[in-house]
């Protein structure tokens, strides 16, 4: 061989061996991407499987366009491939089924066919507590919320709209300092605060309320600090907030039997919130919730109640503000309904709040567009089979699908609640359509309070399950806070009403869909409020 011939070999030599692993690296991701698209193209289909969302990146799918703008995301795909598609999140294969019937496939799903504990467990059960919701059998589950369904009687509710009035007064006063001059809140903070001081001094008990200081604040932020999509998609992270997460848990656990302790050794007054309707009550063959039990029920709806009904406050409050025709409404209802001749209010009541049929359009409509919870997900333990009239416009005239063991399921009543086929101007905000004469809305609601009643083991409900209308969720883990989030959010707004005007500062705010639950966008929520004049 010419010694040229040598020359021209030699930085290939060494290519091959101090830079074949790094051409390897670059060319494995590109490999694996054409084999991914190869394979979605071009390779036969199993019939009976859902169609897949188109992806590149295999085990990644779709999740950075899912992640991004859920809802956006599942219309598109309802566009391209039908109520029922399967798309790929970070390795899980999630089917969703969209529309009335999908929420019924899925929030209906048979025991042994989907389980929530098995979709929902690693997330909760460092947050909540051992014992209790999904770290326990769905049984016990049901027999929970059968308990806490006890607690949360028109007696409790009843002495609630007076503390909560008490609360959103002092707020007012001490927080907003509200006076005579234009001046501007962030309305997320606001509602945020204030659904926590309602909600202490109400259903988690005056101990609670008077525990509310710096401690139990970061207590309270390192446990939702461990309640975001990454907990979710990876439940065993080596970070700083997991750890945070676990300590918070234990410490927050610790202060709950402390009052539970407290509250068995020494005597005191019947108290109507949730530790003491828990501290009565026992499973059907008639033992009690132990401490930690009831500790960590009562972490679970602190949690659960907390983020859903200041996001849900603070969606109206923005519209609000946007609209001050309706908010100006709202104050002619009170007037009207309970105005005294020397222009104040007389005392709100339980029972007043049902005569504000104006505000519960106003929390109807926005819980139509800004439901919370934007996907609801199950694990499939046993092969579904689809009815066909959950169709695909993919799908061969004599297959019918199968959604395989090992899936996730994905409902998203907000989908529904948004879908212009069932709703005139669906993205429009208007609480009128409530009782306005196309009936669409009343329709909806009313196929979502009425209907066939089942009993899941935490008392009669609405079935519910295939209705367009579904911000609390249907079937057995149906919202049971429901009730109380109603009373907590009308009192709040029409204690507000009676007292402030309110106009936005700046374009209304955009979802932030980065949070577990749907939140508006931080730093687009400033209200401006002052006095009525
Ligand atoms: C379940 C929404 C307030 C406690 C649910 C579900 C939804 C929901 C959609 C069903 C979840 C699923 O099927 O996986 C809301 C909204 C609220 C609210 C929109 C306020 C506006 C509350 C409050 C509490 C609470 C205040 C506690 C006092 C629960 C519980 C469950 C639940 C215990 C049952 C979970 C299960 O059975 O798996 N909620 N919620 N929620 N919610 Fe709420």
């Amino acid at each position: 061989m010419s010694s040229s011939r040598i020359l021209s070999l030699l930085p290939l030599e060494q290519l091959s061996t101090a830079s074949l692993a790094a051409l390897f690296l670059v060319a494995l991701p590109v490999l694996l991407v054409v084999g991914n698209v190869v394979r979605q193209k071009l390779l036969p289909k199993d019939p009976s499987l859902p169609p897949v969302v188109f992806h590149l990146i295999p085990w990644f799918g779709s999740a950075a366009t899912y992640g991004m703008d859920p809802y956006k995301f599942l219309f598109d795909c309802r566009e391209k491939y039908g109520d029922l598609f399967t798309f790929v999140l970070l390795g899980r294969k999630m089917t969703v089924a969209l529309g009335p019937k999908g929420n019924n496939l899925i929030l209906g799903g048979r025991l042994n066919q989907v389980s929530a504990e098995e979709a929902y467990t690693h997330l909760t059960t460092p947050v909540f507590g051992e014992g209790v919701v999904y770290d326990c059998p769905n049984d016990m589950l049901m027999q929970q919320k059968r308990m806490v369904k006890f607690g949360l009687s028109t007696e409790n509710l009843r002495a609630y709209v007076g503390m909560i009035t008490d609360e959103t007064l002092g707020f007012m006063s001490k927080e907003l300092k509200v006076n005579n001059q234009w001046q501007g809140f962030d309305a997320l903070d606001a509602m945020s605060e204030l659904t926590i001081l309602t909600a202490s001094r109400t259903l988690q008990g005056k101990e609670v309320r008077a525990g509310l200081d710096k401690t139990f604040a970061q207590r309270y932020e390192h446990l939702d600090g461990g309640f975001t999509p990454i907990n979710f998609m990876f439940p065993k992270l080596p970070l700083p907030s997991y750890r945070r997460r676990d300590k918070a848990q234990k410490a927050m656990s610790e202060f709950y039997q402390g009052i539970i302790r407290k509250r068995r050794e020494g005597t005191h007054d019947h108290e109507y919130d949730m530790i003491s309707a828990l501290q009565s009550s026992s499973y059907k063959d008639g033992t009690p919730l132990s401490d930690r039990d009831i500790a960590h029920m009562m972490i679970a709806l602190l949690m659960a109640g907390q983020h859903t009904s200041s996001a849900t406050s603070s969606w109206t409050l923005l519209h609000l503000a946007e609209r001050p025709d309706v908010w100006n409404e709202l104050y002619q209802e009170q007037k009207e309904k309970f105005g005294n001749p020397d222009g104040t209010f007389r005392d709100l009541t339980y029972e007043d709040l049902k005569e504000l049929k104006v505000l519960d359009y106003v929390i109807r409509e926005t819980l139509r567009l800004h439901a919370p919870i934007h996907s609801i997900m199950r694990k499939v333990i046993s092969d579904i089979p689809v009815p066909n009239s959950l169709s695909s416009p993919k799908q061969s005239e004599n297959s019918s699908y199968v959604i395989p063991k090992g899936h996730f399921v994905l409902a998203s009543p907000g989908v529904a609640q948004m879908d212009p086929l069932i709703w005139q101007n669906a993205e429009e905000w208007n609480p009128h359509r409530w009782n306005d004469e196309s009936g669409v809305a009343a329709m909806a609601a009313e196929q979502y309070t009425e209907g066939d009643k089942v009993d899941y083991g935490y008392g009669s409900v609405s079935k519910g399950t295939e209705s367009p209308y579904q911000p609390f969720g249907a079937g057995r883990h149906r919202c049971i806070g429901e009730s109380f989030a109603y009373v907590q959010l009308q009192t709040i707004l029409a204690t507000l009403c009676r007292n402030v005007e309110l106009k936005l500062q700046g374009p209304f705010p955009s979802p932030n869909y980065q949070t577990m639950i749907v939140l508006p966008l931080k730093g687009q929520t400033k209200i401006m409020y002052k006095l009525r004049a």
